[in-house]
């Protein structure tokens, strides 16, 4: 399209898998990257560095695709020191400047895409599809927030006032902040969040999931040769305790975590009892998400929704479908062409194109994912379940699962990984369902299929979600297209990829001359 069309900033446009011509060769390549051996460390180790761990496969735990070093205690105090120490000057540079940096770190990430995509499928078990999803998704959250940093950051507002008075309102980075990422999108969540407080003129300390540093490591050091200054974007791998070494940190002005309810409540308490200044607290947190399906919705449409949404990715998505209520009128109908296309599923080793739900993350999300189902069973209640195939023994593999229960009101906690409970409601049993939904405290993402308009404004209306999708899957969403993050126990806002995020991680300072 001509550029006037689409003025300005474009998504980036990723892979055609569907292409022989493009796929094959990549599969290759990918196939050739098989055998590098990845590290990640912190961005300045010390001499007395500890023990390295090792990274392996979730598909087959016997291959090691890396190491990792924790950080010690002394690294993250002298990692805060030099950030501290440098952000006044990253924050003068000012937006257009951080801007150009960020953008040029985004076509580089374009240029190894190759490498990311090997690490999304070994470190973390991810399909190539979910992988080119997942670098289209971290470029562009370093596209948008450099126009964020443009828009936003290069000069003041001016503000109204009597004559002589002369009133500005500048947006400024608050200082340090801490990221702590998650490992379901090892490379988008990871930068999303560094990028957004870059962008506002913070310097970051970055402590990625413990399960996957290896990718974190090659965005850092991409975003190194990009320009960014090494003091101002600093990786510290580690587990919780290095998380809380640092967020206990008075130096940290803020913290964006993505991850668990229970962890996001727990670093919100300990921000709390810190010493020092008044930390921001920014959370993405879980979700127990539910898509309504009436009697007027096309079921070859909810089958292949339903399945995208519940099993792409092994259900391992903050916005993947647990719940889905069914109108009382087409359930046995609508469940059974569901069960069709699960049927139709392939399971494995996702380093086969050919395999759409790979392993969960680790032995701990298997034992638990593995409990509930076997609970759900000794409650009596009915339980679809794929079978394993050949090959699967050494990973952590899941069966996908179909559960039958009453109400969503059945489920305490979130199940993350490919399970799919289901329950049928009656056609004015709405309300109820809706009632159930808001009742649970979380509210990230709802599905509605049905083609009454009227349904879709009373849901629209009353369901407290951060995104409701219509007619369509619930996983997915694009940067500036699906602002994406929820309300309650599902997080603080602002929303990924939306206007209003940048903002989130700088202070407002108004200066006032009388002249
Ligand atoms: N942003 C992702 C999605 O929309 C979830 O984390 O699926």
């Amino acid at each position: 399209l001509p550029a006037d069309i689409f003025p300005g900033r474009r998504n980036s446009i990723g892979v055609d898998l569907a292409d022989p011509l493009v796929r094959d060769p990549l599969l290759q390549r990918l196939e050739a990257l098989e055998s590098r051996h990845w590290y990640a460390g912190p961005t300045f180790p010390s001499e007395d560095a500890g023990e390295e761990a090792p990274i392996n496969a979730p598909q087959d735990l016997t291959h090691e695709v890396g190491t990792r070093r924790d950080s010690t205690e002394e690294e993250v105090r002298a990692a805060i020191t030099q950030a501290e120490f440098i952000q006044p000057g990253w924050n003068a540079l000012g937006g257009e400047k951080r801007a150009v940096l960020l953008e040029a770190a985004a076509d580089l990430f374009e240029d190894h895409m190759d490498e990311f995509l090997s690490l999304c499928r070994r470190e973390a078990g991810k399909t190539v599809l979910d992988g080119v999803l997942e670098v289209r998704e971290a470029v562009d959250f370093l596209r948008y927030y450099a126009t964020e940093a443009r828009r936003q950051f290069s000069a003041p507002i001016m503000l109204p006032g009597p004559t002589g008075e002369e009133n500005r309102l500048h947006l400024a980075g608050r200082g340090v902040f801490a990221t702590i990422s998650p490992w379901n999108f090892p490379l988008a969540i990871f930068i999303g969040p560094a990028a957004a407080a870059m962008a506002a003129g913070n310097t970051v300390i970055a402590k990625p999931a413990e399960q996957t540093p290896l990718i974190a490591a090659l965005a850092v050091k991409l975003c190194h040769e990009a320009g960014i200054p090494e003091e101002v974007f600093q990786l510290l791998p580690g587990a919780g305790d290095v998380g809380q070494m640092i967020t206990g940190d008075p130096r940290i002005a803020g913290v964006a975590f993505t991850g668990s309810t229970e962890t996001a409540q727990a670093i919100n308490r300990s921000l709390a009892a810190r010493e020092g200044p008044i930390a921001t607290f920014i959370a993405e947190t879980g979700g127990q998400n539910a898509m309504i399906v009436d009697s007027s919705a096309l079921p070859e449409q909810v089958a292949r929704d339903v399945v995208a949404s519940a099993f792409q990715s092994a259900g391992q998505r903050c916005s993947a479908q647990r719940m889905l209520y069914i109108q009382d009128d087409v359930y046995d109908d609508m469940l059974a062409m569901i069960r069709g296309a699960f049927a139709a599923l392939q399971i494995g080793d996702p380093t086969d194109f050919a395999i759409d739900v790979g392993p969960v993350i680790d032995p701990d999300a298997k034992a638990a994912l593995e409990r509930h189902v076997a609970r759900r069973k000794k409650a009596g209640r009915t339980v679809w379940r794929r079978k394993l195939p050949r090959g699967t023994a050494n990973g952590c593999f899941v069966a996908p699962t179909i559960i039958e229960l009453d109400s969503i009101l059945d489920l305490k906690r979130e199940n993350f990984g490919p399970i799919l409970h289901v329950a049928r409601y009656k056609a004015d049993g709405l309300n109820r369902v809706i009632a159930d939904i808001n009742s649970t405290g979380y509210g990230l993402t709802l599905g509605l299929h049905s083609r009454i308009e009227a349904t879709r404004r009373y849901v629209e209306a009353r369901a407290r979600v951060g995104n409701f999708y219509v007619n369509r899957n619930q996983i997915g969403a694009v940067v500036e297209s699906q602002p994406f993050g929820g309300e309650g126990l599902s997080g603080t806002g602002p929303k990924a990829g939306g206007p209003h995020y940048v903002a989130r991680f700088a202070t407002e300072r108004v200066v006032c001359i009388d002249t």
